[in-house]
């Protein structure tokens, strides 16, 4: 995976996005694919919040995905070899640019047809703990017709326009990066996350 890390790290550096297509093998980009359709049928995943404390017909408009956060200690083979890659990506890529990389979160995420999340960017206004954000695109024989292609605004004005199909990666910087989702037409299949700065709290319950 080195060569992909590298590869990952690059690319952020040229041009602020990485994308790699194929970034996990069939086989677990498959397995993936099967876990969120369980847990959409097993109804596990909640319509997503924006920041905090922002009312919800306000967040209807700006994005319409429902998601269920992954817990770390999944034991979901799957999940535990995904989380693997990604947190070894996520020491690569600290060791590279100097930053301090502490965790990773991540979700499930599911955008029922029509469906769509409004340019924005990814780290809350109030805080600066999320690094990296890096999104696992899991739509088997995606199509142009089918839409939600991620839209991302680059500096240079220029605008890229990426396919989520099967196993693809995109990376980029959650403080300045804008993007967007274009509405999708039909069911589409995320793991997204951020890397992290900052420490899990070591919460006790008393
Ligand atoms: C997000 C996001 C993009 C995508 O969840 O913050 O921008 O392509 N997702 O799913
Ligand atoms: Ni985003």
């Amino acid at each position: 995976m080195e060569d992909v890390f590298g590869s990952v790290a690059q690319q952020l550096e040229l041009s602020s996005y990485a994308m790699v297509e194929n970034f996990i093998n069939k086989d677990l980009a498959i397995g993936l694919y099967n876990e969120i359709t369980s847990l959409i049928n097993e109804d596990e995943l909640r319509e997503a919040a924006i920041g905090r404390g922002v009312q919800s017909d306000v967040i209807k408009s700006i994005r319409k995905d429902e998601i269920k956060w992954i817990n770390q200690d999944n034991d979901s083979p799957v999940v535990v070899e995904l989380l693997s890659t990604i947190n070894s990506m996520g020491a690569f890529l600290g060791n590279y640019f100097r930053v301090s990389i502490k965790r990773y979160e991540g979700h499930w995420a599911h955008y029922p047809p029509g469906a769509f999340y409004k340019k924005h960017v990814d780290q809350f206004q109030e805080t600066s703990n999320r690094i990296f954000s890096i999104i696992l695109y899991l739509n088997p024989n995606w199509q142009e017709k089918d839409g939600g292609e991620l839209i991302i605004y680059l500096e240079n004005e220029e605008v890229v326009k990426i396919k989520p199909t099967l196993g693809s990666l995109v990376c980029f910087r959650s403080d300045v990066l804008f993007h967007e989702v274009l509405p999708t037409q039909k069911s589409r299949y995320s793991v997204t996350g951020w890397y992290r700065n900052d420490e899990l709290l070591p919460l006790t319950i008393a």
